[in-house]
């Protein structure tokens, strides 16, 4: 089990690893029977953050195995000269996988861009389809990676899902609401009760200090603070936020949505960040990809 011997954070770039070397395994096998997966990234414009996701992603692809191609498109594409791409990548048969980075641009609609990636390759879970798949428990369909991360992190560090109370801090379409239908499934892993809380909660705090899982995807910097955890409960810290700091080489630093300092003392296991959600998603977006390209020749992955 990947939790440090000493302290209580949850290690996720060592439980990314693992997951990486099952991932790494089903990638060789598709590539001796010729089928190599192919990742496609789509990026819009120079936002500093996205460019670093993508290039952390497209690492990742060259260090397992996955062929990967980037797109960068000027700030002003239309939204038709986007869906034209997307027609030609879900056309082409070498493609398995297809990532349009988010946040696009303003002018674009970002609800009609995921619909346009054919489900089959929405590695992103973000197809009307593949979100309906989720909600419906049909296992067929492609999870998102960061609420499939938590997930692992939750069952490869042994919490107990099963009857638990977890809080969901944020509603969100890539993290709260799909991290909230993965957990309160009928199923192996899940059957948690969940109260999903946003920013028109009553009485947030009373909600999260109940929590035996509290799950931290809300977007402002340490809001967690240790008076809002139960003492021994599981605490995930999925924020990124890049908060002022004059001590910090270039006068900010990334912060989670969890007062780390103040609420390890408090709680059991807890996810350091950086260093817990973060690499997870990468993988979980790596094993989509493996899947994605499994699914499209029909190779049954669990007997590789
Ligand atoms: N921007 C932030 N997170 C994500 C993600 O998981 N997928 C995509 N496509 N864009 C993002």
């Amino acid at each position: 089990m990947a939790i440090d011997a000493i302290e209580n954070r949850i290690d996720g770039r060592a439980i990314a690893e693992q997951i990486h070397g099952e991932t790494r395994r089903h990638i060789e096998a598709l590539s001796e029977r010729g089928t190599p997966p192919g990742l496609v990234f789509v990026r819009l414009g120079e936002d500093p953050a996205s460019r670093v996701y993508v290039g952390m992603k497209e690492k990742t692809c060259d260090r397992l195995g996955i062929q990967s191609t980037t797109h960068v498109l000027p700030e002003g594409t239309s939204e038709k000269e986007l869906l034209k791409l997307i027609s030609e990548l879900n056309a082409n048969p070498t493609v398995h996988g297809i990532l349009i980075q988010a946040p696009l641009p303003a002018t674009i609609n970002e609800a009609t861009i995921f619909a346009a990636v054919s489900p089959n390759k929405d590695v992103d879970g973000f197809h009307p389809v593949n979100v309906g798949k989720l909600l419906l428990g049909d296992s067929g369909g492609f999870v998102p990676c960061t609420p499939a991360a938590v997930h692992e992190l939750l069952i490869r560090s042994s919490v107990p899902i099963q009857s638990a109370e977890v809080v969901i801090l944020g509603r969100g379409n890539i993290v709260g609401k799909p991290m909230a239908a993965i957990l309160c499934q009928k199923a192996n892993h899940a059957n948690a009760t969940v109260t999903l809380c946003h920013s028109r909660t009553a009485n947030l705090a009373e909600h999260c200090s109940r929590a035996d899982i509290l799950i931290a995807a809300i977007g402002v910097a340490e809001f967690v603070k240790a008076d809002m955890v139960k003492p021994g409960a599981t605490v995930i810290d999925v924020g990124v936020n890049r908060i002022a700091d004059p001590k910090a080489k270039n006068g900010t630093r990334l912060v989670g949505d969890v007062d780390f300092a103040a609420v390890q003392p408090v709680s059991g296991l807890i996810t350091p960040n950086p260093g817990g959600v973060g690499p997870m998603t990468i993988a979980l977006l790596m094993r989509n990809t493996a899947r994605a390209a499994a699914r499209a020749t029909g190779v049954e992955l669990e007997s590789i």
